[in-house]
């Protein structure tokens, strides 16, 4: 609530705990809960190779309490879960949208390896504009 501008209900959240919690993390400090990650699995036709069919995890959030920010969070969580992508499920690649004025994120995501794929016009309520950034895994 406090990260981001648009939200999912709770039942969104109870339902991906559900199914994928093994790429659904939360990162603490001192027991108090200063970030998180959610993922899901889908499978689809690739990005990097037209024609075929294969796993991907879609990171469709994440976010870290704006006073730990620039420690690494966001990169570890991340990291936790391409790792837990590739070698539990051998999903092929990782995607997610960002906001194309989202910055610390579009570098988060470039230092690690996503490119940008395409652009997703009107993507957000607001009408601002995504990238599509992915990553082979
Ligand atoms: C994007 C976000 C998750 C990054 O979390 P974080 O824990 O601060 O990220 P990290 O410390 O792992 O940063 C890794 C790299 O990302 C880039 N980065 C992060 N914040 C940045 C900023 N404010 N400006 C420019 N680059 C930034 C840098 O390259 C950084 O490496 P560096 O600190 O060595 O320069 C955090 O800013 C956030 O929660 N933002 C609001 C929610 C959001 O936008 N989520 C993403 C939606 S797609």
């Amino acid at each position: 609530m406090e990260c981001l501008p648009e939200h999912y209900p709770l039942s969104f959240w109870l339902e991906h705990l559900e199914k994928y919690s093994d790429v659904f993390y939360v990162a603490e400090v001192e027991g108090e809960v200063v970030g998180y990650i959610l993922t899901r699995i889908e499978e689809d036709q690739a990005f990097f190779h037209p024609g075929k069919k294969v796993l991907k995890g879609h990171i469709v959030s994440i976010a870290v309490r704006e006073k730990y920010r620039r420690r690494g969070i966001a990169t570890n969580l991340l990291l936790k879960v391409l790792n837990v992508l590739k070698y539990n499920y051998n999903a092929s690649e990782a995607y997610l949208e960002v906001r194309v004025s989202n910055i610390p994120a579009i570098n988060l995501y470039k230092r690690l390896g996503f490119t940008v794929i395409k652009i997703l016009p009107n993507y957000y309520l607001d009408g601002e504009d995504a990238y599509l950034m992915a990553k082979e895994l």
